[in-house]
């Protein structure tokens, strides 16, 4: 039956009307037990949406819609490897690269835990030579610098985990990120680097990349002015390593087969952190505090796997988001982690959620009777609050926070830690209750004339009501970070099962890179003319090749 059409969905439908005029703070003063029934605690962190503006009618009918969309049998699919990336026919077993040892996951029968521990044992005997410095570079020097070169999901999960867990980061080796085929993210790195002491990680699931082979090339050439009298081989074998599914494609590069690591066909990319595409966390903190993060990941999949509708963090906030969205009308979903550590986990979640969920065609390809994926964006608390919480507080619009925090401080320094907690539960507090009249004029009458009082009563009102869920972890560590991603992984999950829609492809992404391909000729000594392309963009190439020498 069509989504929208389930008793459910319906029933859904009538509680939002139901509810349109109460406020949250209403809700509260209901029902004393709501915060009771809407926390939940799992894999050490604690999950409050009591902030959120359901009902426990809402709640329940959220999750009967779940049991409607079978999403048990949906989950065990998941799990048992069947081809849940239909539209490429493909599993989709990120889960297994956090696999422990008696864990088995099985693609067409064939257990892949082994080939991945076997990597994974590969990849720490990569980082214990790099680390311990028995890997010289070409000059005979250890490595000192290593940069990942890599885009979207081969760029943002290990980026993001890298700057979360700075403060447990071992001395010894520096890890730098470029992502940009814009040239002022290579050179600029590169003009601060030492090249007989740096070594280049390529990570491209395809090897095809434009980015990265740009950047990987430019990279190389780097290297090679460098070491005049080292073959390319040579080079490539001392200061380059590639993570990629291609290892064919690695190897016609030049790579050895021992420079090679690992990405298989039933990883998305954006799914791909746990792999050796997290090389750059495992060296940054360590193989074991990567293998943390992954553990970390593990209990969470063992949770979303294993615990009862009413209980699971991942169903949970993805009925919550369905709720906000299909049937609130919010359009945009912001994540305000008030952690300086975690300032990358909105380009993060931008796009594991927006790449993962951004579809409007479900996956038997029919159009999606709602709309799927939020804008997803945001950025870390407090500067947040001095940018862009105005609009949240008095701007009218609906937007839907997730704020994150940790009870202890990655990097102590007294009294600041407070401070950032007392600043992240005062906003979802402001955020939920407002200020109505009443409130904001007692507050003027006591230090303010009447006349000032009409003139700014309107503006110290505030609506509130705006929802808000807060996910608190002990304290950043490699483990609960692992817990925290992997929350938000089968969060995606479970929101495309009830949309119906394959969160595992992206075709999305490919018009723009063959027109960039299609264009490029004009931008350098090809003929304008030659090439197709609107008026609009012929106007810009043509202003761009004008202006192209200084
Ligand atoms: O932007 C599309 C995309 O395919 C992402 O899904 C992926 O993470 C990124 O490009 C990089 O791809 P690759 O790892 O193949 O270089």
């Amino acid at each position: 039956m069509t989504l929208t059409r389930l008793p459910s969905w319906r029933a859904l439908a009538g509680e939002a009307e139901a509810l349109a005029g109460v406020h949250l703070r209403e809700l509260f003063g209901r029902d004393p037990d709501r915060v009771a029934a809407m926390h939940l605690c799992a894999c050490e962190l604690l999950v409050d949406f009591s902030k959120q503006r359901l009902s426990r009618l809402a709640l329940d009918l959220l999750r009967a819609l779940a049991g409607e969309r079978a999403l048990p049998a949906r989950i065990a699919e998941l799990f048992a490897g069947e081809l849940v990336n239909s539209t490429e026919r493909r599993p989709a077993l990120h889960m297994a690269l956090r696999a422990a040892t008696g864990d088995v996951y099985r693609r067409e029968g064939r257990d892949l835990v082994p080939e991945v521990l076997a990597e994974r044992q590969k990849l720490r005997g990569f980082c214990a030579a790099i680390q311990g410095g028995s890997w010289r570079g070409a000059g005979g020097e250890a490595i000192s610098d290593v940069i990942n070169i890599g885009i979207g999901g081969s760029d943002l999960g290990p980026r993001m985990a890298v700057q979360a867990l700075a403060a447990q980061a071992q001395p010894g080796i520096a890890v730098h990120f470029v992502s940009n085929v814009d040239g002022a993210d290579l050179a600029s790195l590169l003009a601060r680097l030492d090249p007989a002491r740096t070594l280049i990680v390529v990570v491209s699931k395809t090897f095809t990349t434009q980015e990265t082979m740009a950047n990987a090339a430019s990279a190389l050439a780097w290297l090679a002015a460098a070491h005049p009298r080292a073959s390319r081989a040579d080079l490539l074998a001392r200061h380059c390593v590639a993570v990629t599914a291609k290892p064919d494609a690695a190897a016609r590069f030049g790579l050895p087969p021992a420079n090679c690591f690992a990405f298989w066909d039933w990883v998305g990319g954006r799914y791909s952190l746990w792999s050796s595409v997290g090389v750059g966390v495992a060296l940054a903190v360590g193989m074991d505090g990567f293998e943390q993060m992954l553990a970390g990941a593990r209990a969470m999949d063992q949770h979303f796997r294993a615990a009862p509708l009413t209980e699971n963090l991942p169903i949970t906030l993805a009925l919550v988001d369905l709720w906000n969205g299909n049937f609130l009308g919010a359009e945009t979903h912001a994540i305000v982690p008030y952690s300086r550590s975690l300032a990358l986990l909105p380009a993060y979640l931008q796009q594991l959620e927006m790449e993962s969920n951004g579809k409007s065609v479900d996956r038997a390809g029919h159009p999606v009777a709602c709309r799927t994926a939020a804008i997803v964006w945001g950025s870390a608390g407090t500067d947040a609050q001095h940018s862009y919480f105005q609009l949240l507080h008095q701007g009218g619009r609906l937007v839907p926070i997730d704020f994150i925090a940790c009870a202890r401080a990655d990097f102590p320094l007294d009294t600041h830690h407070a401070m950032l907690l007392a600043n992240c539960f005062a906003q979802s507090e402001a955020l939920m209750r407002g200020r109505n009249e009443a409130e904001a004029r007692a507050e003027l009458e006591a230090a303010t004339s009447p006349a000032d009082i009409a003139r700014l009563l309107p503006h110290k009102v505030f609506a509130g009501n705006q929802p808000s869920t807060t996910l608190l972890l002990p304290a950043l560590t490699p483990r609960t970070l692992g817990a925290l991603i992997a929350l938000y992984e089968h969060k995606v999950f479970v929101a495309a099962t009830i949309w119906g829609i394959n969160p595992f492809d992206q075709f999305g992404v490919e018009l723009g890179k063959q027109l960039a391909d299609a264009l490029l000729p004009a931008l350098g000594a090809a003929a304008i003319e030659a090439v197709e392309m609107s008026p609009s963009t012929r106007l810009l190439i043509g202003y761009c090749r004008d202006h192209a020498k200084a």
